[in-house]
């Protein structure tokens, strides 16, 4: 069945994955495209509508990233957005130039009602602005539909031809309304129905994996996280007994996670699931030894957890497919869908060695955003503690140890990560941070205990609040807590004689401290 979609096409703009997000919110399927994807594959998918991203180039200046101007012609309806809204002027005649005032930050813009994408906005609405470039003209068949004190041009239509622009950002919840303004456009202008629902998607998800696999064998990689949960529970439910899932313990977990993961899916949980848990932390330990880098480790990791399937698989026999919990975001950052730079190599994805030696990888959740994993999760009936579960990396603590990883490290986090967790869970703040974790520094400093002078590590403290992962902001837990966690710290887990709170945002930094 073909799918209603909308594409974006990114132009190295920030936030890509949340235009997508946000259009997903509609019940409108969307997907991300390189502004270097070739035009024929654009028209092949046939789009209800095109959303041009932002960017940080100038377009008028030679090298700036450019579309062929056919696409003007679909008569399929754009919104340029930021410099997707200077560059649709520039390509159609318009004048960019650099601005006279530079905007910044939430700005009041005065929209035109009549306008379909302003259809219920307010005429005065706060908008977030960032640029530093602006249309001085625009180009010929527009018409000017909001403005600003400093902005004669922040948004235009061509309404004839289904083009729209706004020179502010409408993906972004500092734009008041923007959400609306998104929602008249997947509706109003390109005419969706909004048929991307959780329940249909996990149903003819199941049907075409039944399809697929026929009477195949199916390997699952199960790390008990949400994404690879849901992923097995779904492959369980389309192919029942030719499922099997290895669950890896890599000496990478958290505290007592392994029993807990055998626990909900072996042979005495809930699922009734063909259930191998494979103990290999050794062979872990070993391939990092000596490893600092943290790219390193996570290509290490992934290849390691690929060459322990593929044996788990001959010793099951004939494998045909393995299953991951691959999800969207995963695919974007790794650089695969669009245009944004490379930030860290996910472990699903740009983690995968060349040379795989199963039949073919299925990736039921590879068009998912978390949220709609979760609500995947709960279609198919998968308990409310697992699906809502903080978020934990596959490389694991591997990547939270920064530095070289040994068994010694690893029991350090391990211990210092519990307390932390216990501590946030038992002050109630479990429920009002969306991940929270410790990490071990590198970094050995003097402390003094009892009249002895120590030489230890500290343990950095990590707790986020995030709608989307994609940002975040370090979250003001109270400092009763961090000082009870940092005396327990000290105290309990040996060798570590520091506890510091980190404080950093995502971004400049990311969630993980790695
Ligand atoms: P960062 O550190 O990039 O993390 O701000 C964003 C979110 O992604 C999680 N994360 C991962 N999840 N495999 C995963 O499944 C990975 O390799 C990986 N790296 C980071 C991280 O915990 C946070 O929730």
């Amino acid at each position: 069945m073909k799918r209603e979609t909308v594409i974006v096409l990114d132009f190295g703009g920030q936030y890509n994955q949340l235009i997508a997000r946000r259009v997903r919110e509609c019940n409108v399927y969307c997907e991300i495209y390189s502004y270097k994807t070739d035009f024929e594959k654009i028209k092949a998918i046939q789009p209800k509508g095109i959303i041009f991203t932002g960017g940080p180039n100038s377009c008028y200046l030679p090298g700036a990233p450019t579309y062929t101007k056919e696409i003007f012609e679909l008569g399929v309806p754009i919104l340029g957005i930021c410099y997707g809204s200077q560059l649709m002027m520039h390509l159609l005649g318009g004048k960019v130039e650099k601005a006279p005032v530079r905007e910044y930050g939430k700005i009041e813009v005065t929209v035109d009602q009549k306008s379909k994408l302003f259809e219920n906005v307010s005429e005065k609405t706060i908008c977030w602005m960032s640029h530093n470039d602006y249309i001085s003209e625009l180009a010929p068949g527009f018409t000017v539909s909001a403005h600003t004190a400093d902005c004669p041009y922040a948004a235009m239509e061509n309404a004839e031809k289904r083009l729209y622009a706004t020179q502010f950002h409408p993906e972004v919840l500092h734009t008041q309304e923007g959400q609306k303004m998104l929602s008249n456009f997947v509706f109003n202008v390109c005419g969706c129905a909004g048929d991307w629902k959780m329940d249909s998607f996990v149903e003819q998800s199941i049907k075409a994996i039944r399809e697929k696999v026929g009477d195949g064998k199916v390997l699952c990689a199960l790390s008990g996280g949400v994404d690879s949960s849901v992923a097995a529970v779904m492959l369980a439910k389309a192919v029942g007994e030719q499922l099997t899932c290895v669950f890896v313990d890599h000496g990478l977990l958290r505290k007592n996670e392994g029993d807990e993961v055998e626990a909900v899916f072996g042979p005495d949980g809930p699922y009734n699931l063909n259930f191998i848990r494979v103990n290999a932390q050794e062979r872990f330990y070993s391939k990092l030894k000596g490893v600092e880098e943290p790219e390193r480790k996570r290509k290490i990791i992934g290849e390691e957890f690929i060459r322990v399937f593929e044996e788990e698989a001959k010793k099951i026999g004939r494998v045909d497919f393995l299953v991951q919990g691959t999800i969207y975001p995963d695919v974007v950052e790794s650089g695969v869908g669009g245009e944004s730079t490379v930030i860290k190599s996910h472990h699903n994805v740009g983690g995968l060695p060349d040379y795989v030696d199963f039949k073919e990888i299925i990736e039921p959740l590879r068009d998912l955003f978390k949220d709609e994993v979760r609500k995947a999760g709960l279609e198919l009936g998968i308990p409310e503690y697992l699906v809502f579960r903080q978020p934990f990396p596959g490389p694991g603590l591997g990547i939270r140890i920064i530095g070289e990883v040994t068994a010694e490290k690893v029991k350090m986090v391990q211990d210092a990560d519990a307390i932390w967790r216990e501590e946030i869970a038992r002050a109630g703040w479990d429920k009002k941070v969306n991940q929270y974790f410790a990490a071990l520094t590198n970094m050995k400093s003097v402390g003094v205990m009892g009249d002895e002078r120590t030489y230890d590590y500290a343990v950095a403290l990590r707790a986020v609040t995030t709608t989307d992962f994609m940002t975040a902001e370090s979250a003001e837990i109270p400092w009763e807590i961090i000082g009870r966690a940092t005396s327990r710290i000290v105290n309990e887990v040996k060798h570590v004689n520091r506890v510091v709170y980190d404080c950093t945002g995502k971004p400049p930094a990311t969630i993980e401290f790695e």
